[in-house]
Parts: structure tokens; C-alpha cells; sequence
């Protein structure tokens, strides 16, 4: 890493806080020894998942103990260590973990990579693109490294090279695919035989799903949409209210701008007109990032992916589309017609349909306790007994 990279100042009115537990291999065994499984909730690009990791890290049932993610995607390093710090917080002693994208400007990555190990994160886990500098980096600051995979192939090399859990993401999954024809319980076999490692599942998990992809081996399940329609977190009333009464016609993939991969939405005008081969250059972005720009980067593309990586970019801007507008209009604007809103194909199975009313984290567990048999998340003087499973680690 750049020697150079600052760390985001703490503010003097902020005591340093303990870093949260470590997430590693011996942590998760010793959580299945005790009756549970992980219920990971996924991290969401740009302000997408905000506000819910320390919500869902904060909350232990009977059968299951939650484990947040925060995503890194387009933060400055003291906007990720403020969140961080904000998860901490909200869960002491739970297991909060750090989401970061090999495919984004490297400065970024490194910048990023130190502030969670900085910041002390329970894990780092990796999505869209595949660096091996990261693992390495992880194991000198003795953070556990997780990888998220599309294959068995992926699995084998991520345990090679030291990983110490991986999430299997099938084709169901939100946002960006790694292989669309591979849905999800396929390849959660797939991974299983594979590897050794214990493996999460993610990719359209509903409640009732839970069961099935316990069977099949997972030492937890990774949901995203499910915790985007929830009371708690901050991204845009407009982007919750987008994910109630869909059906699959309002589901639809598109051709991302990273690396021409594929990557699931809720259809809308946006997503016409990409359907429609219209391309959409990037803007000033000084309307979120103000006068300084995004990490001192001040023109109208701010690089946010790697050189070579941003079909727009490549193409002198006369390609594709900018995901950095077309996710912050979606995320912190809410414009329903010129935001791009990545969703799950679980997005058609989620039942309120007020914004207004929707179950806070919490009620959301009960959801998934009932559907594993269990009883309703525990009373508070049981909660804190179940604090001490993630105390133990740290
Ligand atoms: C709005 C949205 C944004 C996402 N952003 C990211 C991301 O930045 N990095 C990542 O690794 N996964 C991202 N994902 C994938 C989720 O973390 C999750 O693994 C996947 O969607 C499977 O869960 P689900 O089917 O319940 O949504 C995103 C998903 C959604 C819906």
C-alpha cells in the first residue's frame, strides 16, 4: 500500500472504539457448534445499504446471528470510517464487516482497505473483480478475508490463497452477476464440493428458502433486497418504495457499464432507454461530491472504476452509461425515472406495499426465525446472553 494514503482524522469528540470481532473460520465453527447460523446482510452499493449493518449485527435469535456488511462503494475514507464506527455502535460486540470492489480506481482500493483495517472491521470481503494483493494485505492486519463466487474454480483458488469464508452468489442475486447461469442452490453444491471452507449462500433468498439452503450445507444465508424494504436504513423512501409491488416484469437485467457484466434492476424509464441503446455520458458530480470533487478528483468522469474496466470510459464516453449518476439519482436523489435501482429477483416475493409500513430489522428476524422453525427473536435479557458467542472473539 501507498505510505502515503492519509487515515481519515478522528474527530476529538470521538473516542477511539475497540475493533469489532473477527469473523474468521474459528468464529464461524464455533457459532454452528452453538445451534446458529449466519444471516449476513449484503452489502449495497453507494448509500444503498447504510444504516442497516449495525442494525442486523445488533440482532441474535435462537437460530441465527446477524452479521452486517458495509459497503465501501464511493465513500471517502472518513465517510467509511464514520459508518463503520456508526455499525459499532449500534451492535458492541457484533460482527461488522467491510465490502470492498477490486474493480474500482486502485487508489480508492488501497485508501479504503486501510481505513477498515483502521477502523477495525470483522471482515473484509471482496466482490466484482478479484485482486490477490487484498488477500495478502488482510492477512498482515489480521483481518479475515472472505470472497464472494461464481464458481467452484473461484472457491479452490479464493481457499488457496487464504481465505477464510466464502459467499457463494448465485444468478437470483442483486446488482451485479458473476454468471448469470448459475443459479444459486447449482452452485451452492458446486462451491461445497469444492472447497472446505465454510460457504454462505447468497441469491434470492426468501424466508421460506432458508431450510432448503441450510440443507444443502450453507453455514449462513446472504440477503440484501429483503433489508432494502425495511424501516431502518438510509438510502432514498424512493428506492424502498421501488422494491413494493413488483412482479417479474418490473425485474430486468442490463448491461453494466463494469466490464459489460450483468446486473439486475428494477425495470423503469432508465433502463429502457439503455434497453433501447441510448447512452448517458457522466455529469458534474460537484451536486454530491461538492467543489472538491470525488478523493480530489474534480472532471465530470471521476474514474471510479480501474483503468480499463468502465465500458463508458473506454469508449470516450459515447458508450453505456455512468454508474456513479445513475446510482447516486437512484440511492440519494430517489428520481424514479433516471436512477438505476439494482434489486434481487427476491424483490417479487417481499409482501408490504407502503412505504410507510415497513418492518424494521428486527421484525424482519422474526420473519426468518419462524421460518426456520425457531421461536420470535429473544427478550432482551436473553439477547445479551447471546452477545457473549460474539464477545468471546474479540
Ligand atoms: C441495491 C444493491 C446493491 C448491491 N451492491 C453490492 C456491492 O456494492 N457489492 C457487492 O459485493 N454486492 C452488492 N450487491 C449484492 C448483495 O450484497 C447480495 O449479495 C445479493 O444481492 C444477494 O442478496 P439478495 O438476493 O437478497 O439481494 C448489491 C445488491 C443490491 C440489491
Amino acid at each position: 500500500m501507498s505510505a502515503d494514503t492519509a487515515l481519515p482524522a478522528r474527530r476529538p469528540d470521538e473516542p477511539a472504539s475497540p475493533p469489532a470481532p473477527r469473523l474468521d473460520r474459528a468464529a464461524i465453527e464455533e457459532v454452528l457448534a452453538s445451534g446458529r447460523r449466519l444471516l449476513v446482510q449484503g452489502a449495497m452499493g453507494i448509500n444503498a445499504s447504510d444504516g442497516l449493518s449495525g442494525k442486523v449485527a445488533a440482532v441474535r435469535t435462537r437460530r441465527l446471528l446477524g452479521v452486517g456488511t458495509i459497503s465501501a462503494v464511493l465513500k471517502t475514507p472518513a465517510m467509511l470510517a464514520a459508518e463503520i464506527r456508526r455499525a459499532k455502535r449500534e451492535a458492541p460486540g457484533g460482527f461488522v464487516g467491510v465490502n470492498l470492489m477490486a474493480a474500482i480506481h486502485k487508489q480508492d482500493f488501497e485508501a479504503l482497505a486501510r481505513t477498515a483495517f483502521a477502523e477495525g472491521a470483522s471482515f473484509l470481503v471482496q466482490g466484482a473483480g478479484i485482486s490477490r494483493e487484498i488477500v495478502k494485505w488482510c492477512r498482515a492486519a489480521g483481518i479475515p478475508f472472505v470472497g464472494i463466487v461464481s464458481s467452484g474454480r473461484l472457491a479452490a483458488m479464493y481457499e488457496k490463497w487464504g481465505a477464510e469464508w466464502l459467499v457463494a452468489e448465485g444468478a437470483e442475486a442483486g446488482g451485479h452477476i458473476g454468471d448469470i447461469g448459475h443459479p444459486l442452490l447449482q452452485l451452492l453444491d458446486e462451491v461445497k464440493a469444492a472447497t472446505s471452507l465454510p460457504v454462505v449462500a447468497a441469491g434470492g433468498i426468501e424466508a421460506h428458502d432458508l431450510p432448503t439452503v441450510f440443507a444443502h450445507g450453507a453455514a449462513g444465508a446472504q440477503l440484501a433486497t429483503r433489508f432494502l424494504a425495511s424501516r431502518d436504513g438510509d438510502v432514498h423512501p424512493n428506492f424502498k418504495d421501488m422494491h413494493l409491488r413488483r412482479g417479474n416484469p418490473d425485474v430486468t437485467l442490463i448491461t453494466s457499464c463494469v466490464k459489460g457484466m450483468k446486473a439486475r434492476a428494477v425495470k423503469n424509464a432508465f433502463t429502457d432507454a439503455l434497453a433501447a441503446g441510448k447512452h448517458f455520458p457522466p455529469r458534474s458530480k460537484t451536486w454530491f461530491f461538492g467543489p472538491e470533487g470525488y478523493m480530489g478528483r474534480t472532471k465530470d468522469c471521476i474514474e471510479c472504476l480501474g483503468d480499463g474496466l468502465c465500458l463508458c470510459r473506454e469508449s470516450d464516453f459515447q458508450e453505456s452509461f455512468c454508474i456513479t449518476d445513475a446510482l447516486l439519482e437512484a440511492a440519494v436523489h430517489g428520481d424514479v425515472e433516471r436512477g438505476l435501482f439494482y434489486t434481487g429477483q427476491s424483490v417479487t416475493g417481499i409482501e408490504e406495499t407502503d412505504v410507510g409500513r415497513l418492518p424494521t430489522v428486527a421484525e424482519i428476524f422474526e420473519d426468518f426465525e419462524r421460518a426456520i422453525g425457531g421461536t420470535a427473536v429473544e427478550g432482551p435479557g436473553a439477547r445479551a446472553a447471546d452477545l457473549d458467542i460474539a464477545a468471546r472473539f474479540l
